[in-house]
């Protein structure tokens, strides 16, 4: 190229779009203030990454992030695997104080909770995802909002390793056809995955002796089953942690039209009448500025803080904002209800003498078992109930004022109940755990549907005061029973053989608390010490569910906020009801799918 060419091209480069871009990771406001980027994006952690991610492709598009977090991906408390737990009650955990004592976890920093969770990749029951579409009166948006659609938009995110031969030695197998190898999100198995003999042991005894069967890969859509999953771990990186961060935002953190503005709070959704033109943010105490949104404005701060910030800025129930003295924006009274968080406790067994677990975690094997599953662990019947108190529990929820009607809550419940004694959801999740509790082996166990329903709500218009956050725990009875259930199932689950022959004694609870009958131990005996004792599930979701109206729904099956202009909600406020499975995997394809919108 000659001189004058490349004189002429120098000259060119300041009418070219990226030059003045505001991009990359920024910690001062004036650098956003006052501007303009077509799509502002509250919560930097999964459903903002994904979004922000998949709407940058387009470079003729400008995104930016708002997050309240840091940038810890550098942070071994973050990207080891072997140190989960390390980030809780740290400034990397919202640490939400709940009812009953009880703190719900969630990662403030880039990656949300992808950053702190516990790596395992687990999707749900095909009848649930189905189910998305009978939450909004049948309209699954072309296929998107059932099995379908959330598998595609699930195998879109999916970066998946098979398991090496070690892997494989140690019972870890996959069916590929359930699988993609080039998604962003890195799906493995760990490196120094257990080979003891305890994970098959666990799978053994529950697919002979409890009637959940054993699978090769849960990954099909048949999820109420005891299998190997993966971790959303890399492992061209050392087994490092796969986040919302290092696999959404790392690889395209050079891009000149996606910026993320960090240790910043949202406060507050701008509007001009029903139209959200952009984002008021600010720290604790300092000033407040405001970025416009030319095109909309998506909110994926989680399941707690994502009604929190419509709360504050009018869009919610005018009973609970008048009382606060906001302007009404939008009245939708759905917002902060439904709430569902689920309940864990854990069954302990010392191992014999020398025991050798033979490798780290994570742990890797998963039991889900449905109602025939547990209903040789209960002492009563987990059906009856469910069909006896439907009404009762929809009259309780309204009156807690956890659901926008006796009549919503009777019909969400309904589709609940198919889902539980008719489509063979399971009903507990009984994670086989290496080390946990008290160093030996243990099973943590929790009630995945939970009937009980509650509330997200602001207390002052101060955005940095935390919402009040009440899961009304085991508020519907038959949530206690089928707790019970799997945790008499978990005990009896260590008594058989060969389990047993690698343990020597309850630890957790303990015959001392919970006497052994004969039969796993009675009812009351468990009830008091899992009431005593459970903890969060660090689950919440639907607080802005993806619902019809009438049921009580706050966004439709666009993602759009009803009685709102240009304001979206792509996070786990969405999800209407638990999957039989954890979270993430599942709010990855709804992310994915709601990129493509
Ligand atoms: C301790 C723990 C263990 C878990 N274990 C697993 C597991 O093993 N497997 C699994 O699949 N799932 C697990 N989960 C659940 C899963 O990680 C979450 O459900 C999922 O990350 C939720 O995605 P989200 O987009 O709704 O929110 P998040 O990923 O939490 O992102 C929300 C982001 O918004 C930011 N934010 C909030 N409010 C504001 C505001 N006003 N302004 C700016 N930023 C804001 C937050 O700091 C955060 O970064 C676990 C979760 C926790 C907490
Ligand atoms: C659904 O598909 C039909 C036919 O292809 C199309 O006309 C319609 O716009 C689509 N609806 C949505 C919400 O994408
Ligand atoms: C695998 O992921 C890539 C990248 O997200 C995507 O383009 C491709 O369609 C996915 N394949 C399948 C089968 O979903
Ligand atoms: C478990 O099932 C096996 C195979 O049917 C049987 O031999 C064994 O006795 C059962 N164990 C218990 C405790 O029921
Ligand atoms: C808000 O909407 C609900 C449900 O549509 C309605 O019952 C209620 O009267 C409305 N409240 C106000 C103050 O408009």
């Amino acid at each position: 190229m000659g001189r004058s060419s490349a004189a002429i091209l120098c000259s060119l480069l300041p009418l070219l779009p990226f030059a003045s871009a505001i991009s990359g990771l920024i910690t001062d406001p004036n650098t956003v203030s006052d501007q303009t980027f077509d799509y502002v994006i509250v919560g930097g952690g999964l459903g903002g990454l994904v979004v922000a991610n998949r709407l940058s492709e387009n470079p003729d598009i400008s995104v930016l992030v708002i997050e309240a977090g840091s940038d810890n991906r550098d942070d071994p408390r973050v990207y080891d695997p072997y140190q989960y737990s390390a980030a809780f009650n740290t400034e990397l955990d919202w640490n939400w104080p709940s009812s009953q004592g009880r703190y719900i976890k969630g990662g403030k920093t880039l990656g949300g909770s992808t950053s702190i969770n516990g790596l395992a990749q687990t999707r749900g029951q095909k009848a649930q995802y189905d189910s998305l579409a009978s939450f909004l009166g049948g309209d699954d948006r072309n296929g998107t909002w059932i099995w379908e659609g959330m598998f595609f938009g699930m195998l879109k995110s999916e970066g998946f390793s098979s398991p090496n031969d070690n892997q494989k030695q140690a019972g870890a197998s996959a069916n590929p056809a359930y699988h993609n190898t080039s998604g962003p999100l890195q799906v493995t198995y760990p490196d120094g995955i257990y080979q003891g003999p305890q994970q098959k042991y666990f799978q053994t005894v529950v697919s002979t002796n409890f009637s959940v069967a054993a699978s090769p890969d849960a990954d099909d859509g048949n999820a109420n089953v005891v299998a190997f999953h993966p971790n959303t771990i890399n492992w061209q990186d050392s087994d490092h942690r796969s986040s919302s961060a290092t696999a959404y935002y790392s690889p395209v953190s050079e891009r000149s039209n996606l910026a993320i503005l960090l240790q910043h709070l949202a406060t507050k959704i701008v509007f001009d009448g029903s139209k959200a033109t952009g984002v008021e943010f600010g720290t604790s105490g300092g000033e407040r500025y405001t970025v416009n949104a030319g095109r909309e404005v998506i909110v994926s701060a989680g399941a707690i803080q994502t009604p929190a910030l419509l709360q504050l800025s009018g869009v919610g129930d005018p009973a609970l904002l008048n009382g606060l003295g906001i302007d009404i924006v939008a009245n939708v009274s759905g917002v902060g209800k439904n709430l569902q968080e689920q309940t864990m406790n854990s069954v302990g067994w010392t191992t014999v003498d020398g025991f050798d677990f033979d490798g780290q975690g994570p742990s890797d094997v998963i039991a889900y078992p449905d109602l025939l599953g547990l209903s040789s662990s209960s002492n009563s019947d987990i059906a009856s109930t469910i069909a006896a108190n439907i009404g009762s529990y929809a009259q309780d929820a309204y009156d807690a004022g956890a659901v926008v009607s006796v009549e919503a809550a009777q019909a969400i419940y309904q589709i609940q109940q198919d889902l539980m004694t008719d489509k063979h959801s399971g009903l507990v999740e009984a994670f086989f755990d290496n080390g946990f509790p008290n160093g030996g082996l243990g099973i943590d166990l929790w009630q995945i549907l939970p009937f009980s329903r509650g509330t997200v709500q602001i207390t002052t218009a101060d955005p940095f005061t935390y919402p009040t956050v009440d899961p009304r725990y085991f508020s519907a009875d038959v949530d206690l029973q089928i707790q019970t259930a799997g945790l008499r199932m978990a005990r009896k689950i260590f008594q058989t053989a060969p389990l047993r022959s690698i343990v020597t004694e309850e630890n957790a609870p303990g015959y001392d608390t919970v006497a052994e009958d004969g039969n796993g131990g009675s009812d009351d005996d468990w009830r008091k010490w899992i009431v005593d004792g459970f903890s969060s599930v660090h689950h919440p979701i639907a607080t802005c569910s993806m619902m019809s109206q009438d049921l009580g729904g706050v966004v439709g099956s666009d993602l759009k906020v009803y009685n709102t202009e240009n304001l979206r909600i792509v996070d786990a406020s969405v999800l209407p009801i638990q999957f039989s499975a954890h979270l993430s995997a599942t709010l990855y394809g709804l992310a994915e799918n709601a990129a493509d919108m």
